[in-house]
């Protein structure tokens, strides 16, 4: 490993971000290096670019390509506006209570901020939903921000990170995952890193007018076929439980035998439970 910082969460928020997966993903992927040589690692459903970041931290010799399919580098490129931006704006919420609704007049003066924000071009509007909506609440417009209620949620301090060090030595692309596949599956000691939106979840703040329905999931599958793989799902989907079946009872070939499996338990309320889970598999061990 070099000596640069590497980012164990993603510099901005990212709904799906596999920072709880930070380091068993950058030890799978060390374990397989050393095993054998890992010439490009592919990103496939970049998101906030956390996964291909970690790998370049890890095997820096590799080609680590991201693909920015939600334009991610563009929010983190912004990032001095929006400083600014939540710097007024937590000027404005001086006086009221954190993580506390905030009233009509406040809210009204950041409305007029905001707009003249977006009048002048670019609001990240996806941090600006995280600092003042409803936790996992997102508003992407102006006009739909404005019909929320604000909460005080504004981080004490401004952000602060390099744009440039986090996406150091990234080949950076945007394109359907199944055209970046088709460029990269021939080529030797290439692993595909698969994190695709859950299924049948909220991917509205993803740059995708579709909801990812199950034939898409499945669709996902064809990737893993022969390929060395690093795998995200959760026990929510049943994906995995889905292919062990018809692997027992309809001699399909389940892409996940002989995969490594690591778990990350989620809870969200005290009714609220599931798994995150990260299988991986390499194909000469
Ligand atoms: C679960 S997130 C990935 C999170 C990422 N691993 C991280 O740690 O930030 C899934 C991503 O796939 C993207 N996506 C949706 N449809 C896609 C497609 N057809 N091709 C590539 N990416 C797609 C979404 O916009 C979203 O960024």
């Amino acid at each position: 490993m070099n000596l640069k910082k590497m980012f164990k969460t993603a510099p901005l928020p990212f709904q799906g971000q596999k920072r709880r997966f930070a380091g068993g993903y950058a030890l799978a992927l060390s374990e397989l290096n050393a095993k054998q040589e890992i010439k490009v690692i592919v990103d496939l459903f970049g998101g906030s670019g956390l996964l291909a970041h970690i790998a370049k931290s890890v095997v820096p010799e590799a080609k680590v390509v991201y693909n920015d399919y939600d334009n991610y580098s563009q929010r983190l490129h912004n990032i001095d506006k929006t400083n600014r931006l939540l710097a007024d704006i937590r000027s404005i919420l001086i006086d009221e209570p954190k993580d506390i609704k905030v009233d009509g007049n406040a809210k009204s003066k950041i409305l007029d901020r905001v707009q003249l924000e977006d009048k002048q071009g670019y609001v990240d509007y996806i941090t600006l939903s995280a600092s003042l909506l409803f936790s996992a609440k997102y508003a992407l417009t102006l006009e739909e921000f404005s019909k929320e209620h604000f909460y005080n949620r504004v981080k004490a301090s401004a952000y602060d990170f390099d744009p440039d060090e986090y996406l150091d030595g990234l080949d950076v692309v945007r394109m359907d995952y199944k055209e970046l596949y088709r460029q990269y599956k021939d080529v030797p000691g290439v692993v595909f890193v698969v994190d695709p939106p859950y299924l049948s979840t909220d991917t509205s703040t993803y740059n995708s007018d579709k909801y990812w329905k199950l034939r898409d999931y499945l669709d996902v599958l064809n990737v893993l076929v022969d390929t060395n793989y690093i795998f995200f799902t959760s026990n929510k989907s049943s994906l995995v439980e889905l292919c062990e079946w018809l692997d027992d009872n309809k001699k399909f070939c389940n892409p996940f035998a002989r995969s490594v499996l690591n778990t990350q338990n989620v809870t969200l309320n005290k009714d609220a439970k599931y798994t995150d889970m990260m299988l991986y598999r390499f194909l000469k061990e």
